[in-house]
């Protein structure tokens, strides 16, 4: 009897691929995965742990779910409640004794057990005797070794991770906490995992880990040998059908020069990089303990251009980090100016119970992180603008993968990461589809869907390019292609 199954994931695209990953062994038992909560049988929350507010959200959740729960059972069914993720790895027992309701509770490293826990969990269930699972440890098997082969198709852009946990220690992070050491899954298991997914349908794999660039799994054949990450990307490469890789996310440290080599010399290596800068000030940086200073980062920015002149460099940024003064915080807006980012996100300090961050002196007042916040957001945001707007006028390939806001819009991704979105046929305007001569109807749009398609952008706003549907196909380097029609839409 098929039983549905939803999962809701919070936080990184890890957390995205896990809960791909949980539903792949929970299909043997008959779950098939549902959209949303009313009806089924199964919720997981797939939780994230990053910043307080991130946390909090699980909590409210847990209370809707609660009262689904009553509901059921007053009908005489039951509903089986788990929480996953790096909320269930840091605050279990919290769980377990704040939301009596919650069934199981396992984290990131121990979900290739879903079975056994679900069995046990469902024994009870129902008949009254609850019996509740705790399961966040860190078993000493990789959990990869006992996930299924046979993995649901992801679509078009497909996550895989190669590497997990961390041991870098940033003040300021629970990852290490939540995910555990630092895992480099074998180049082999890597290689055969990405051939499935071409197989079932992948044109773009994006390699994942908590510090992706620290990847050192064991090389192929080859006993006591180590590929990092730059030997794995060349050889997934040869991948036939494999149009684009990416990865994320980056440690500047790690950027070594066989990484940045692949940058100029992999063409399927889509020139975009999320790097996290975090600050732009030494001092704090150290206290940070990133283990790099404001000018390292900018060289590694030099060495990643000059190695492909054309990159798109993303990053992340933390304000209001304890002892962060206005020249702390001016000397990071110096770096963002400097650095030209395309797409960046900026985050207030939130203290993490255990990190040694949360503990420090020199705790920044919330209405100063606020400020600080905003005035780093609208520079970052002007920036981005302007490569948005850089872009009209060039051809670009994008992989579309999904369904636009609007009905009939298609939606992907430039080889830059920008959003790229088309509209469909007949919507009025110049840059319909319909007239640019590869699509002529509704049945040719959606039939582009799961493909690349060569695009004309045609408008830019903040966050996402409009695009119009061009025959034909080859690569494009926007800066040098920004044509004189540019419109703008902030
Ligand atoms: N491994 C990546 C970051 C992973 S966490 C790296 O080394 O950079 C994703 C982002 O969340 C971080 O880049 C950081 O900007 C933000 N972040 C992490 N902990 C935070 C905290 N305590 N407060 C605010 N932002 C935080
Ligand atoms: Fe967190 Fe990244 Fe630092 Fe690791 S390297 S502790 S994941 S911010
Ligand atoms: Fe969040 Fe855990 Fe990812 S804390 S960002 S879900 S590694």
């Amino acid at each position: 009897m098929t039983k549905k199954l939803f999962i809701k994931t919070y936080g990184c695209q890890m957390n995205v691929y896990d809960s791909a990953r949980m539903a792949d062994v929970l299909a043997p038992l008959g779950f098939r995965p549902v959209d949303a909560p009313e009806g089924a049988d199964f919720i997981i929350l797939n939780t994230c742990h990053i910043r307080e507010k991130a946390a909090e959200k699980v909590y409210s959740e847990l209370g809707r779910l609660h009262q689904l729960k009553k509901n059921r059972e007053r009908n005489g069914d039951s509903l089986l409640i788990a929480v996953a993720g790096c909320v269930a790895q840091a605050e279990g027992t919290e769980i377990m004794r704040r939301a009596p309701f919650v069934d199981i509770v396992f984290g990131p490293q121990t979900y290739h057990r879903l079975p056994e826990m679900v069995a046990r969990a469902a024994r009870a269930n129902g008949k009254g005797s609850r019996r509740r699972v705790l399961d966040t440890e860190f078993p000493v098997e990789p959990k990869f070794d006992f996930l299924p082969q046979a993995a649901a198709p992801q679509g078009p852009s497909a996550y895989l991770s190669v590497q997990e946990g961390c041991d870098k220690f940033c003040t300021f992070c629970v990852v290490p906490y939540t995910r555990g050491p630092e895992y480099s899954r074998p180049a082999a298991d890597v290689l055969d995992e990405a051939r499935r997914m071409v197989a079932s349908g992948a044109l773009e794999i994006v390699l994942l880990g908590q510090n992706v660039n620290a990847y050192h799994g064991a090389a192929p054949g080859r006993p006591g040998g180590e590929w990092g990450l730059g030997r794995l990307i060349r050889e997934l490469a040869e991948i036939g059908g494999l149009r684009r890789i990416r990865y994320t996310t980056s440690h500047p440290k790690d950027m070594d020069a066989d990484l940045i080599g692949a940058h100029g010399e992999v063409e399927k290596l889509m020139p975009y990089l999320h790097l996290p800068v975090q600050s732009g000030s030494d001092k704090v940086l150290a206290a940070m303990n990133r283990r790099y200073g404001g000018d390292d980062y900018r060289r590694i920015a030099d060495r990643l251009r000059e190695a492909r002149e054309d990159i798109a460099l993303a990053t992340d940024f933390i304000v209001g980090f304890p002892g962060e003064t206005d020249a702390d915080f001016e000397a990071t807006l110096r770096l963002a100016d400097d650095i030209g980012f395309t797409q960046a996100y900026a985050f207030k300090f939130s203290p993490r119970p255990g990190t040694p961050a949360a503990l420090m002196e020199g705790q920044v007042e919330d209405s100063m992180k606020a400020s600080r916040l905003k005035i780093l957001q609208d520079l970052l945001a002007a920036r981005q603008l302007a490569y948005n707007v850089a872009s009209v006028g060039a051809m670009m390939e994008v992989l579309f993968d999904r369904p636009g806001k609007r009905p009939g819009q298609l939606a992907g991704r430039s080889p830059y990461m920008q959003a790229v979105h088309v509209d469909p046929p007949h919507s009025g305007g110049d840059d319909a589809p319909a007239r640019a001569g590869r699509a002529d109807g509704p049945d040719a749009i959606t039939g582009v869907i799961g493909s690349i398609a060569r695009v004309r952008i045609v408008e830019a706003h903040g966050n996402s390019l409009k695009g119009a549907l061009q025959g034909g196909a080859g690569p494009a380097r926007i800066a040098a292609q920004a044509g004189p029609d540019q419109r703008i839409c902030a």
